[in-house]
């Protein structure tokens, strides 16, 4: 007798990166509820790892998670990657049968756009196993339907983002930059810091096209690999929203300055703090200042620019 061993199902694997926003600046928020930025992304070697896997016919799409935090992830159709999957096979008209497993390395909820790295690697994993033939532009237009900030996690390195953040231009960056991040085991939600920022800014003259005029020196920085010049230069509009709804972050930028970060901030719409570091070994001392201070909940050293979404072999 003949044993028939069952063929594996085929399966690809993925990886994204989380994000820092180098400078954020954010207009007026418009009708449709968004609000224009001038962002300068820089992807860091945190990365989001998804493998997906056909499935029989009708089996529709499954999520499962691991890593840390695993269990504040949802595992529906609320799910970025979930719609990922679903946006991409409704758009090349695939049954969208696939199970999605997620292995996370960017911080729930940080401001660190893990979830939109999700998206993006979704999208490239079932591009890739659904052989659907779409070009990058096509993906890319795909990822900013999905979230401002998937388009960035498709693309990775450093660019400059307008729009929503999702109309993006590569920027020119020399060597390495080393960064540590303050995770907290609580999340912020991104609309109601961006809600604390429309009130916070009420009355207030908000452009309506926030120009990047004044990150003239941050990029002279990252072109120089400067991190000195580069930690001045760090900007985020939304660090006063986020600090209001979380008063105690602001002990965790003090005691990673006390440190000799660089440059100290809200990462995003937070509340992860991003502190640039020296080197690496610097960077693992302000590491362990945020421990003996608890003033996070994890830590995650790293550097960046990283790439963007890629398939592993
Ligand atoms: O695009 P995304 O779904 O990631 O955005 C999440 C929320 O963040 C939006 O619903 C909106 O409240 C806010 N947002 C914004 N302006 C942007 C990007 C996001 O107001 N440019």
């Amino acid at each position: 007798m003949t044993h028939l061993a069952a063929a594996p199902s085929p399966s690809v694997r993925v990886r994204a990166p989380g994000k820092v926003n180098l400078s954020l600046r954010v207009g007026a928020v418009q009708e449709d509820g968004y609000h224009p930025l001038s962002t300068i992304f820089q992807a860091v070697a945190l990365y989001e790892e998804v493998t997906a896997t056909q499935v029989s016919e009708g089996a529709g799409v499954t999520i499962t998670v691991d890593g840390p935090q695993a269990d504040l992830v949802p595992l529906d159709a609320t799910n970025l990657a979930w719609r990922a999957a679903e946006a991409l096979a409704a758009r090349v008209g695939t049954p969208p049968d696939v199970a999605l497993h997620l292995a996370k390395g960017v911080p729930v909820a940080g401001g660190m756009a893990g979830g939109s790295a999700d998206a993006a690697a979704t999208l490239v994993a079932c591009d890739a196993l659904w052989q659907t033939g779409l070009s990058r532009d096509e993906l890319a237009s795909l990822a900013a339907d999905l979230g401002s900030d998937v388009p960035f996690a498709l693309l990775g390195h450093t660019a400059v983002g307008t729009g929503r953040g999702h109309l993006l231009t590569p920027a020119m960056t020399r060597g390495e930059f080393h960064w540590v991040f303050a995770a907290q085991a609580e999340g912020l939600s991104t609309p109601a810091v961006y809600g604390r920022f429309d009130e916070l800014t009420a009355g207030s003259e908000s452009a309506d096209d926030p120009g990047l005029t004044e990150d003239t020196g941050l990029m002279q920085a990252l072109r120089a690999g400067d991190a000195h010049a580069l930690g001045r230069a760090l900007h985020n509009d939304l660090e006063p929203a986020a600090l209001s709804l979380r008063p105690g972050l602001e002990r965790t930028i003090v005691v990673a300055r006390e440190a000799g970060a660089l440059g100290a901030f809200v990462s995003g719409s937070g509340p992860t703090v991003a502190a640039l570091a020296r080197s690496r070994q610097h960077a693992l001392a302000i590491a362990a200042s945020w421990t003996a201070e608890g003033a996070a909940d994890s830590v995650w050293c790293t550097s960046g620019p990283a790439h963007g979404a890629r398939l592993l072999p």
